[in-house]
């Protein structure tokens, strides 16, 4: 029903040599497979190169963040106009929130500006541990969720990808983390599709909720058996042609 979602998060890795190898490894490493949707998100100076070398392929380039303004006085900033090649965005990972001082209403203004730039937006949520263990996971979750997607309208939210990502389970670049406990994780993404249910009705449906958080080749599976995890955003473990191709092959 929900066509699967793969992404790749490359964070600060990768020089643009390194990208142009990684593609020419991976391309052929990936099995062709039209039911599933795979992005990589690689740092700005590798987008153009990895277009290049992956066009003719299925797989998709994305960007890690935008800022929400065409162009002007933004020193250090990048514009959607400036990502033709780019299909999708990350927008609200923990990180910008953490490093960048990123908001709710901020995450909520980026994500308008890619859709009107038609750059389709993988909005990440998700707890700390602290949280976690006061149990506030789902009012954190509803308090990200309403203010992020604040005025978001029915055929926008169609092109929203949303990535639960509990902050405790990211592995800062170490593919042996450990991740949520996959039943745990399919509560809390049956959580989130009711929530969208109160706002957006049936169409919370086709809404595609993807897991984050330490998925390599070895739990990948745990997670695509439940109903509501249509897919993963994947950190350390996209960094190695190898091991990401093992995880998208799974599918
Ligand atoms: P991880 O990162 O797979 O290395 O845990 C996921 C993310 O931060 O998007």
């Amino acid at each position: 029903m929900r066509k699967p979602v793969i992404i790749a998060n490359w964070k600060m890795n990768k020089s643009i040599n390194e990208s142009i190898s990684y593609a020419k490894r991976f391309k052929k490493l990936v099995k062709k497979n039209k039911n599933i949707d795979i992005i990589i998100c690689p740092s700005f100076l590798s987008i153009e190169p990895l277009y290049t070398k992956l066009k003719k392929t299925q797989i998709k380039i994305g960007a890690q963040n935008i800022f929400h303004e065409k162009k002007g006085a933004f020193t250090g900033e990048i514009s959607p106009l400036m990502l033709k090649h780019c299909s999708y965005v990350i927008l609200g990972h923990s990180e910008r929130r953490a490093y960048f001082n990123e908001t709710n209403p901020l995450i909520n203004k980026k994500i308008k500006f890619a859709l009107e730039s038609n750059l389709k937006p993988v909005l990440c949520i998700g707890e700390t541990l602290k949280e976690k263990k006061q149990k506030k996971t789902k009012s954190v979750l509803r308090k990200q969720l309403t203010e992020c997607l604040k005025s978001i309208n029915k055929n926008q939210i169609k092109k929203i990808v949303i990535a639960y990502e509990p902050i405790w389970a990211i592995s800062k670049g170490n593919p042996s983390h450990k991740s949520d406990n996959p039943a745990d994780a399919e509560e809390i993404h049956l959580f989130i599709r009711n929530e969208l249910k109160k706002k957006y009705k049936k169409l919370s449906d086709k809404i595609r909720i993807i897991y984050g958080g330490s998925v390599n080749k070895n739990n990948m599976d745990d997670f695509m058996v439940f109903d509501n995890i249509d897919g993963a955003l994947v950190g350390g473990a996209s960094l190695n042609p190898t091991s990401f191709s093992n995880i998208v092959n799974l599918i």
